[in-house]
């Protein structure tokens, strides 16, 4: 039987209330273990014992994350949550957010407690209103019952959670660019080193976050690192994944599953219940729309971190995106390369120019002028953008397009010979 952590209580508004957490959730229990009876390195060694991997897209292990910020500071350290959600596919963080929003502020708690922080941020998308909305309430109720502020649950420990909008720009989901709007200035990644462990929020050490890594941690605390570990079933990844599963499904949605327990072709075919007007598979987006394409042969990988790096492609933000044979991958992808084109936040050459560059060349293509020079060239660009940027936002651009044109060449060919014109 498939155990999972937070599926069941998503879809009903009402449970996202600190009453309903408190007695369907065991609510708060694992913060007042935390902070009573363990001392903030145990708290890390749990979280490390967990192979908790970070769920914002790189699969970073959340406990080593936490054991790099230092003991001692002068500054003061800061633990924010990455409430971005803005890799296009990924809509998980949101159900969390909505329907168990005190999962998180416990999260935060005790991931607070454990690298020292006093303060802590949860940065979250300007287009989530309504979850602005669920958060802020339950933060109130927190505070209200003292599960927050001054001496939480009698102890020596006090903490602050603020929510902070943002106004809505991708490139505010990588962590330096965050950390920047965060501190009021323009939304662009940072130079690194030094990183966020080092120096973040105003300049003091700082964990960024995703949310569904963070909402893990009372779980953590609750059933142990080990058995937490365990429900993974490979070695190197525990827990559970939410999944956001879309496209050319019959049941698209956020589904949740034990790590590792699926294939990509279980997930679209057991749980999206197969694919829409029983068309045939073309090509799946594993991991958020800059994860590598995989084509219909390649879908009987484990869905994981390793297998799917294995294969050239990556787990990311866990977002699935299903495209059945009647779609037109050319225009599929020109669609994504303009989102990369429109959120490039201009700082790096490489990414601002060639991203402007992918767009024109398919835009040219897609409208029949293209040739296969400017196929060559868009290829070129491509492999000249990855690896040469302060942040990640390059290579998401640059995967999609050397992916599609690799596997789908013949696709990109019809265009070139003048056989498929203006749609
Ligand atoms: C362009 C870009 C956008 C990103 N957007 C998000 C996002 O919306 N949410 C998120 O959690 N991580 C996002 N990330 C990853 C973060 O930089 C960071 O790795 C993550 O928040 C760390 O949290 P984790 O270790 O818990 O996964 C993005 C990275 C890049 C390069």
């Amino acid at each position: 039987m498939r155990q999972t952590l937070f599926a069941q209580h998503f879809g009903k508004p009402s449970n996202a209330s600190l009453a309903y957490y408190l007695t369907a959730m065991h609510g708060y229990a694992s913060a007042r273990k935390a902070l009573s009876e363990m001392t903030p390195d145990q708290v890390i060694e749990e979280v490390k014992k967990s192979n908790l991997r970070g769920r914002g897209g790189a699969g970073f292990p959340t406990g080593m994350k936490w054991g790099f910020i230092p003991k001692q500071s002068e500054k003061q350290k800061y633990l924010v949550c990455n409430a971005d959600e803005s890799e296009p596919g990924t809509c998980k963080d949101r159900q969390i957010l909505t329907y168990t929003p005190h999962l998180l502020i416990e999260g935060l708690l005790i991931g607070s407690y454990a690298i020292g922080c006093k303060h802590a941020y949860v940065y979250i998308r300007g287009e989530y209103t309504h979850e602005a909305k669920v958060f802020q309430k339950a933060v109130d109720e927190a505070y209200e019952k003292g599960f927050l502020g001054k001496n939480i649950f009698g102890s020596p420990y006090s903490l602050d959670i603020t929510l902070h909008r943002g106004a809505g720009a991708y490139i505010c989901g990588e962590e330096t660019a965050l950390l920047n709007s965060l501190e009021g200035k323009r939304g662009e990644p940072r130079v690194k080193p030094p990183f966020p462990a080092q120096s973040g929020a105003f300049g003091g050490p700082t964990a960024v976050n995703n949310v569904e890594s963070i909402a893990n941690v009372p779980f953590i605390i609750s059933m142990g690192g080990e058995p937490f570990a365990k429900l993974g079933k490979l070695d190197k990844s525990g827990g559970t994944r939410l999944i956001s599963l879309s496209g050319h499904v019959k049941k698209p949605g956020v589904y949740e599953i034990q790590a590792g327990e699926l294939t990509l072709r279980q997930i679209i075919d057991d749980l999206g219940g197969g694919i829409l007007n029983d068309r045939k598979l073309k090509a799946v987006i594993p991991g958020g729309s800059s994860a590598p394409v995989l084509t219909a042969e390649e879908v009987d990988v484990v869905y994981d971190i390793e297998p799917l790096m294995k294969i050239g492609t990556m787990m990311g933000s866990a977002a699935i995106m299903v495209v059945s044979e009647d779609a037109d991958l050319v225009k599929l992808l020109l669609r994504i390369t303009k989102f990369y084109a429109h959120e490039s936040c201009g700082q790096c050459t490489p990414c601002r120019e060639g991203c402007q560059w992918m767009e024109s060349l398919l835009h040219k293509i897609v409208h029949g002028h293209g040739s296969t020079d400017d196929l060559n060239l868009l290829v070129d660009v491509a492999q000249n953008i990855g690896g040469k940027t302060l942040c990640a936002l390059g290579d998401a651009a640059a995967g999609p397009v050397i992916s599609f044109v690799k596997k789908f060449r013949p696709e990109f060919e019809e265009y070139i010979k003048g056989a498929k014109h203006h749609a």
